[in-house]
């Protein structure tokens, strides 16, 4: 349903004429509907009607629809509006409002939820994308109406829509995709989300939600996504996740929890993203996390977490590429272990209390493009050739360890790495392992310092396959 969602009703049932000869069967399984497809199929009085009030009330009162779009569903095709055929009669399926592109349905500056909306109960798409700009709440009350349809429901960026949560929501039953990103919306979150059991993707982030996250919100056991990321959440991470076996990605990032990392949570297999950094995270590493061996990057940084990284079978998480544990508290040794991380890409363990030396086999790790290690107690000598800090440039820090030093060798102290001393003595054997390595990581320069948002966008990909495979069952 995404992929047709900017094309117009003409494109769309050209389209859907071939999917229908090449598969032999539409979307809702009924097979034949669409022969008479192009000649005019009508549209129910109401629905149409209840169409033109329902955008007069974003769009304002100057949108008259009969005048401009007689044949909505037909020869008139309105932007951000798609149409399905239901026995015979055109219905409204998608509906997006909001400045999406010039010609999309920009919103008045003062918009009003009218009941209309909620009378297009054929709606399986609804999006609100910069639309709300005076403050107004969702309203409650309405929303059964589209429970036996709706599947996705999204408002994004609509820095005036405030308020809560409507408790009706969680009657959405059908509903694969809430998605309520960078609003204004406050208050907890409704327990009877929790309810939703058929929810793929849930997105938050970017409100001003409180309160502590419902033990419910483990029953979601097919989501793929979960984003309640920068709000003002507390409490701990419920026990239940371990219910949330699909999962693909769990940001909580940015928020006030705090308590233990639940051992529970490597029951999630799938997951290759975990994001709990700036919360108050504490309770140590479990050393279960070792068993999430799908995990591509794990993000706890900022937390006073405080334990050691010894215990953990690093090796275990062969896919890691993004590993930031920076000011999380940490003390003892780094773990030669890390660098048998074959991916890793980044690398941050800045400001914390880390002792002992930094291994010079993590320059072997082929990708590695940013190794951070400052503000630690770090001691001895820095063994990795001039070629690594010459590749990695300001991307290997290792400045504020006030024992540490790099022997200078033949190489010139303005080579060395950023903010390191010199040490006094100079150790010959050091050059000879120095020049192999500078070959084996020429050219490695320019890859990623930017996998964290890489990641975001990867997802996106996830998700939009997965609505195209659900697309064609
Ligand atoms: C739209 O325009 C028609 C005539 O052009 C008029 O009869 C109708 O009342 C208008 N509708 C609205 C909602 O303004
Ligand atoms: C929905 O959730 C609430 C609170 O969690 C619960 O009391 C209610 O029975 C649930 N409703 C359904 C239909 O499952
Ligand atoms: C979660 O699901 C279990 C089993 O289906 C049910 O007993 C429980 O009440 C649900 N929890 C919530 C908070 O809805
Ligand atoms: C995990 O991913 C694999 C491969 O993509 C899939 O077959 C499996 O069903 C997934 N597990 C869960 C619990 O979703
Ligand atoms: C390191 O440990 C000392 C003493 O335990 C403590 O005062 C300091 O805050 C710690 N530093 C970091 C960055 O965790
Ligand atoms: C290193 O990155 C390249 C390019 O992104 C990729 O093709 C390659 O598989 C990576 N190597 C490892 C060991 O992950
Ligand atoms: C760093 O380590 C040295 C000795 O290893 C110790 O004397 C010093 O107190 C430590 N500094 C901090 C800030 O922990
Ligand atoms: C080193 O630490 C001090 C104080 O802890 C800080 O002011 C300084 O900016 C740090 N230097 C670098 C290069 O980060």
């Amino acid at each position: 349903m995404m992929g047709f969602s900017r094309t117009s009703v003409g494109d769309f049932v050209i389209v859907m004429i071939v999917m229908v000869s090449l598969i032999g069967k539409c979307i809702n399984g009924e097979n034949g509907e669409y022969e008479g497809v192009g000649g005019g199929a009508p549209m129910v009085k109401t629905e149409q009607e209840a169409l033109y009030s329902a955008i007069q009330g974003f769009a304002g009162e100057w949108w008259n629809g009969s005048d401009l779009y007689p044949d909505p569903c037909g020869w008139t095709p309105i932007q951000g509006v798609s149409c399905d055929l239901f026995d015979g009669f055109w219905y409204v399926t998608e509906l997006n409002i909001g400045s999406i592109d010039d010609n999309s349905l920009a919103c008045a500056p003062h918009v009003e939820f009218r009941p209309h909306l909620f009378q297009l109960n054929h709606l399986k798409s609804l999006s609100f994308f910069h639309c709300f700009v005076a403050p107004i709440p969702i309203p409650s009350g309405n929303w059964a109406a589209l429970s036996g349809s709706l599947e996705s429901l999204e408002f994004r960026s609509n820095l005036g829509l405030i308020g809560n949560i409507p408790p009706d929501f969680g009657r959405l039953r059908k509903l694969q995709s809430l998605v309520l990103i960078e609003n204004g919306l406050s208050g907890g979150l409704p327990d009877n989300i929790g309810n939703l059991t058929r929810l793929k993707r849930l997105v938050l982030s970017g409100n001003r939600f409180t309160g502590e996250i419902g033990d419910g919100y483990g029953n979601l056991s097919e989501l793929l996504i979960l984003d309640l990321s920068r709000n003002s959440l507390s409490g701990s991470l419920p026990l239940t996740f371990g219910g949330l076996t699909s999962l693909l990605k769990l940001d909580l990032s940015e928020n006030q929890l705090e308590g233990k990392i639940p051992s529970e949570i490597s029951n999630l297999k799938n997951l290759t993203l975990l994001d709990l950094s700036k919360n108050k995270i504490s309770g140590g590493l479990t050393k279960s996390i070792q068993e999430m061996s799908s995990l591509e990057e794990l993000v706890l940084s900022r937390n006073p977490i405080g334990d050691d990284l010894m215990d953990i079978e690093w090796e275990n998480l062969r896919g890691l590429m993004v590993l930031d544990l920076s000011s999380t508290r940490l003390m003892g040794g780094i773990p030669e272990s890390l660098s048998r991380l074959k991916k890793l890409r980044f690398l941050g363990l800045n400001d914390n209390n880390l002792t002992g030396n930094l291994s010079p086999k993590l320059a072997e790790l082929p990708n590695l493009s940013s190794l951070y290690v400052y503000g630690n107690n770090l001691t001895g000598e820095l063994k990795f050739t001039q070629g690594f800090y010459g590749k990695m440039g300001r991307r290997f820090g290792a400045w504020n360890n006030s024992n540490l030093c790099f022997p200078v060798g033949l190489m010139a102290t303005s080579f060395g790495p950023f903010g390191v001393k010199a040490c006094q003595e100079v150790r010959t054997s050091f050059r000879d392992s120095g020049s192999k390595m500078v070959n084996e990581n020429k050219n490695l320069d320019s890859h990623f310092r930017t996998s964290l948002s890489s990641s975001k966008y990867r997802f996106d990909m996830i998700w939009c396959v997965f609505m195209l495979i659900n697309f064609f069952m």
